[in-house]
């Protein structure tokens, strides 16, 4: 069976219909491992009954059981194997630089309890990380402790609660504009906030009137993305910021989308008080896929006093160590959150330099911006605004004639060897197909990425129930994505 992109699938015995399943190549005592003959007293464990009979698990050899996960891992879409225009998530290549770094014994086995006398190399690449991002954000101050985006965003609000509660006043609201990532509006509720939503207006931006109208004592605060969620670049944002803070509100900058404006423009100098940076986005380390993260936050130095404690700090002597600020929030999470994708972000950010982090930028809204061009006329392009480093596309005109939806046209791209872009997200657009090349693709590849959905919008209109019935050439076709969400199956066992 062919995959995505021509790629044959792993084995001969798959071919022949005889994939072979876990409980099909166990057998009774094999296994994937050897230990030395015991050469200390058995120990007679005294277990509970229900303890001692073991579940029937798959008796593999150390070969069959590589050959199994490296069969089931070739038949899924990776950042490695070709583009990933999932609009939103940054789903670039990630260089092997990274890898490099993470692997280090000397990091990679350092235990987090260690005292800080006996762990400066890691305090340094803290360090030496705080001072870029700051650099880049144009904040003061950050933690690294967040081990997500949504996560850095609570750690945000709660800044924001206590320096409004050391003020006198916890105030009552947030406010989102209607764009918003779906995390946005649960972390405020989770901060015990309640989220206000303004509209955007009719070229995707913030509706500055609304939002002047929506000011009020009782706002801590706004969050905001930019470039937003539609990928364009908020035109007012300085004034924004400014009647935020005409209110002694804060702004909050939902770094998921500094790809686009890195080592070209700073959200410290557009009026924004409290930044989070997905490192696992922006810096090395793939997004989604079920690894750890990273989402730091970088305050204005009237709000480091308020960061999550302990923060690593340069010391007297010249050494570094740690130091708690006097507000701190206290702890988000254990240590400094993951550790080691910080560490992928400090060896990509140092191996491309700050010349090399603008290129980034402007390579991945060149990108997004030749993509663009490439599908106008033959999907629609809701806001007349050139987009930065993703852009939303629409399939509702593609719909109204030919009843293909945007999600047969992600399912169709699968088949031609490209990951489907986000759909249906933001939800102001309708039939939402939401596209992020990356700066990582070549032209080559973004012309081909245009060309196979350019076919896909031809063969909308000559064979439509071929595009309906997408994908064709993948292991599995579509999911029931509702069902696997609130039915999840949670357990395996053998012969399943
Ligand atoms: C705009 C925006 N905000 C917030 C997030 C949340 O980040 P995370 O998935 O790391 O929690 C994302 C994730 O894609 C995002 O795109």
């Amino acid at each position: 069976m062919p995959e995505p992109g021509g790629r044959a699938v792993s084995s001969p015995l798959a071919a022949a219909g005889a994939e072979p399943t876990l409980d099909r190549i166990s057998a009774p005592g094999r296994a994937a491992w050897s230990l030395p003959p015991l050469d200390v007293p058995a120990a007679d464990l005294d277990l509970p009954e229900s303890s001692a009979a073991l579940p029937p698990l798959p008796e593999l050899s150390e070969r069959d059981l590589v050959a199994h996960f490296t069969r089931l891992a070739s038949r899924n879409f990776a950042v490695d194997i070709g583009a990933y225009p999932l609009g939103s998530c940054t789903m670039k290549y990630n260089p092997k630089v990274a890898d490099w770094a993470a692997e280090h014994p000397g990091f990679r086995d350092l235990h987090p309890s260690l005292p800080a006398e006996l762990s400066q190399g890691a305090l340094e690449v803290l360090l030496d990380t705080e001072a870029i991002l700051c650099e880049l954000t144009g904040m003061a101050r950050a933690t690294f402790q967040p081990p997500a985006g949504a996560a850095g965003e609570l750690t945000g609000l709660l800044i924001m609660r206590a320096y409004h509660e050391a003020a006198g006043h916890p105030r009552r609201a947030i406010v989102i504009p209607d764009s918003a990532h779906g995390t946005n509006p649960a972390s405020v509720t989770l901060a015990g906030y309640e989220a206000v939503h303004i509209p955007s207006n009719d070229r995707g931006m913030v509706d500055l009137a609304a939002l002047r109208e929506t000011m009020s004592a009782e706002v801590a605060g706004l969050m905001l993305t930019n470039p937003n969620t539609l990928g364009l670049f908020e035109e007012d944002i300085c004034a924004i910021a400014a009647a935020v803070h005409e209110v002694d509100g804060l702004v909050y900058y939902d770094g998921a989308n500094l790809n686009a404006i890195l080592g070209v423009a700073r959200p410290g100098d557009m009026g924004f008080d409290i930044v989070h940076s997905n490192l696992h986005k922006t810096f090395a380390t793939p997004h989604g896929g079920g690894g750890p993260g990273s989402g730091p936050v970088a305050v204005v130095e009237r709000l480091a006093r308020f960061l999550p404690g302990p923060i690593p700090v340069r010391l007297p002597d010249g050494t570094a160590g740690w130091e708690v600020p006097d507000n701190s929030i206290g702890r988000v999470h254990g240590h400094q959150g993951n550790f080691l994708v910080v560490l992928r972000a400090l060896a990509y950010m140092r191996a491309l330099g700050g010349a090399g982090l603008r290129r980034v930028a402007e390579r991945a809204v060149l990108n997004a911006r030749y993509l663009e061009h490439l599908l106008a006329g033959a999907y629609d392009i809701p806001f007349p605004v050139p987009c930065m480093h993703e852009f939303v596309a629409s399939a509702a005109a593609i719909k109204r004639a030919t009843g293909v939806r945007a999600m047969d046209i992600a399912k169709s791209l699968l088949d031609l060897g490209f990951h489907a872009p986000t759909v249906y997200f933001p939800l102001i657009v309708d039939e939402a197909l939401m596209i992020e090349p990356t700066e990582t693709e070549s032209p080559e590849t973004v012309e081909a990425l245009a060309a196979a959905m350019l076919d896909i919008a031809a063969r909308a209109a000559t064979e439509p129930d071929s595009v309906k019935g997408a994908p064709h050439r993948t292991p599995i076709g579509r999911p029931d994505d509702a069902a696997a969400a609130r039915h999840p199956v949670l357990t395996w066992a053998m012969g399943d």
